[in-house]
């Protein structure tokens, strides 16, 4: 869950290894660094804190060097200390590797490098590449064939990226279920493990796949199978995203500014072609088996997703939480396995993919980044255009993921009958409006809900409770809470309240409750007797509520009139701004909460 950020040059590179890491840092921000060619030697420059912090240290932008890598680390193995930041160096100080994933046999080969006379600074299991690569070179004498056999010895997940003093011009990179990228310049290239590495200075990628090496220099590149060594022709990719939508754009924070950005990402969710929703849908209905795989926030969309397909649609597609999904999973030729995921990386939902593919089920994804491993490995993609997320918790990819859904079960609704077309054309109005109305909703809603978040911040403990479709708003919601505020928000069914948790209901314990609009009939009843539960326990009851006249609440947020379709969106961004104002309050890292990366490429 780190960054990787390298360059060649004709040009000076201080200012874009810090730029490339800095528009990385959502990936992890524990520590960072940087390795360059200084005449005959490697410099490291490197420290714990974010990339601004060290480079006030290291001066990073300072930097006279024409070949360069760069890392932000979020620590798997080794603490957060200076020693384990990246880049590492190998004993003689010859070859520098920054890495993102995780060696699964790094404790075998560090044994045997140790017996080899090498010695190591560092508790990483980054820090073997460098020496493991050093010895190769003293065995084999060639830069390239000491890479390949190195590559070769490593079992687990990596993404890499190398320089040495034996090939000065170069930068090597090789990436094994790890995203790796060569960004193509004019007068530089680039390496990175996204594009934010350098998209404000090309759009134009080659994305590496697994089994693939680079060797980039500032005026050409080659990429390689590492099987056979042969050079392969590869495509490039246009980035479509605009490197300004990455900046905040007057806004204190990016989540702020995301969650500002939902009338237009909906809009555009809408605008995607029928025919990509046709074909998803045409998918599921051939298959025998379907199921919804996200993990975390992207797990709460599937089960939104469900929601959605049993009651639009008749349909029974149980969603799966990735962690999880492998362990359950009895995919066959007949199933089809529908990946959510907003960075098209994360590893639970990756190799919960791979898993199903192993048994021959067909697969199918939607994804926001484009070009990333999930949006390449499936059969079927539908990409979302929701533009870069920067901010690490997710909001308008989370709700765009939700809108198309809803797209998805209104087209197979209508296939099945489930739907006349004048209830369809209603529920695509209701959509069509929903941009609109989130606007009004953000515009009139933000005071009341930042007032409420600064009285509430000192609350220590939530309930969010829902039934229904609201169901999986209140887990999202409790989700957006912990993450962003580190205060306890536990998402529970309405339902459940009775089977135990009652028994905490006490005045500390607040409770909000997302509350379906009055037309929503038994759904709304049993949703206030949740309510009532609660009240008659001395609890304090927050409700997010579509009618004025419900006096039950201690405190309320009362919502415009809208569709029972989109209804449930609605508090759901309340919720998000809810969540996002505590955090202010609490003075909290908005934008790179703590223990939270932005794609989580490791186990
Ligand atoms: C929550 C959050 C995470 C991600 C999860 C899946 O705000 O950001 O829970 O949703 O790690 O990530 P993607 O969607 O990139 O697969």
């Amino acid at each position: 869950m780190c960054g990787i950020a390298g360059v060649a040059s004709f040009h000076s590179i201080g200012d874009r290894l810090y730029e490339g890491v800095h528009h990385l840092e959502y990936r992890g921000y524990d520590s960072c660094g940087v390795a360059f060619l200084n005449h005959d030697h490697i410099e490291v420059r490197k420290d714990i804190g974010t990339v601004d912090e060290v480079d006030g240290k290291e001066s990073i932008r300072q930097l006279n060097s024409f070949v360069g890598i760069a890392h932000t680390r979020w620590a798997t193995h080794g603490k957060v200390t200076k020693e384990n930041a990246h880049p590492h160096l190998s004993c003689r100080g010859d070859f520098a590797v920054v890495h993102n994933g995780i060696i699964a046999n790094y404790k075998a080969l560090r044994e045997g490098l140790l017996k080899a006379g090498h010695r190591f600074s560092s508790e990483t299991d980054t820090e073997i590449i460098a020496h493991l690569i050093e010895q190769r070179y003293t065995e084999l004498g060639d830069i390239e064939a000491a890479w390949v056999s190195a590559l070769t010895a490593l079992e687990g997940s990596y993404a890499l990226a190398m320089i040495s003093t034996n090939d000065p011009q170069r930068i090597y990179c090789a990436r094994h279920e790890g995203p790796l990228i060569i960004g193509v310049g004019s007068e530089s290239n680039y390496v990175g493990s996204d594009f934010n590495a350098f998209i404000d200075y090309t759009k134009n990628c080659v994305i590496l796949e697994d089994g693939e090496y680079g060797i980039v220099s500032k005026d050409s590149f080659s990429v390689k199978s590492l099987r056979s060594g042969e050079v392969l022709d590869k495509a490039i990719t246009v980035v479509p995203w605009d490197p300004e939508l990455s900046r905040k754009g007057g806004y204190p924070h990016y989540m702020l500014k995301e969650i500002h950005e939902q009338p237009l990402a909906v809009r555009n969710a809408l605008s995607i072609d029928a025919d990509e929703i046709t074909a998803l849908a045409d998918m599921i209905a051939g298959a025998r088996r379907v199921h919804l795989l996200g993990v975390g926030t992207t797990y709460y969309v599937a089960l939104m997703g469900q929601y959605l397909l049993a009651t639009l649609a008749d349909m029974d597609v149980p969603a799966m939480s990735s962690d999880e999904f492998r362990h359950l999973d009895r995919s066959d030729a007949h199933s089809l396995v529908v990946a959510i995921s907003q960075s098209g990386e994360t590893y639970d939902t990756v190799m919960s993919l791979r898993h199903a593919k192993e048994r021959g089920a067909k697969t199918a994804a939607i994804v926001n980044v484009v070009g990333s491993s999930i949006a390449r490995m499936v059969d079927r993609v539908v990409l979302q255009g929701s533009g870069p997320e920067v901010c690490v918790v997710s909001t308008k990819a989370a709700l765009v993921q939700m809108i198309l859904l809803t797209r998805l079960a209104l087209e197979l609704g209508a296939r099945r009958g489930t739907l006349s077309a004048t209830r369809r054309r209603e529920c695509e109005e209701a959509l069509a409006a929903l941009p609109g109305e989130i606007e009004t909703l953000v515009n009139e809603k933000s005071g009341l809900i930042r007032a409420a978040a600064y009285r509430h911040a000192q609350v220590h403990n939530w309930l969010f409770l829902g039934r229904g479709v609201y169901y999986p708003v209140a887990l999202e919601s409790a989700l957006k809470m912990k993450e962003v505020t580190y205060v306890h928000a536990e998402g529970m069914p309405g339902g459940f309240l009775k089977h135990g948790t009652l028994s905490l209901v006490d005045d500390k314990l607040y409770t909000l409750v997302f509350v379906p609009p009055p037309s929503a009939g038994e759904l709304h009843a049993m949703t206030m007797s949740s309510v009532e539960e609660v009240k008659a326990r001395g609890g304090f009851v927050f409700g997010f509520t579509f009618d004025a006249s419900e006096d039950i609440f201690d405190e309320s947020l009362v919502l415009s009139q809208t569709s029972e379709l989109t209804a449930p969106f609605l508090p759901l961004i309340c919720a998000q701004l809810l969540a996002y104002f505590t955090a202010t309050a609490l003075k909290r890292n908005v934008d790179k909460p703590r223990s939270l990366a932005k794609s989580v490429t490791v186990a």
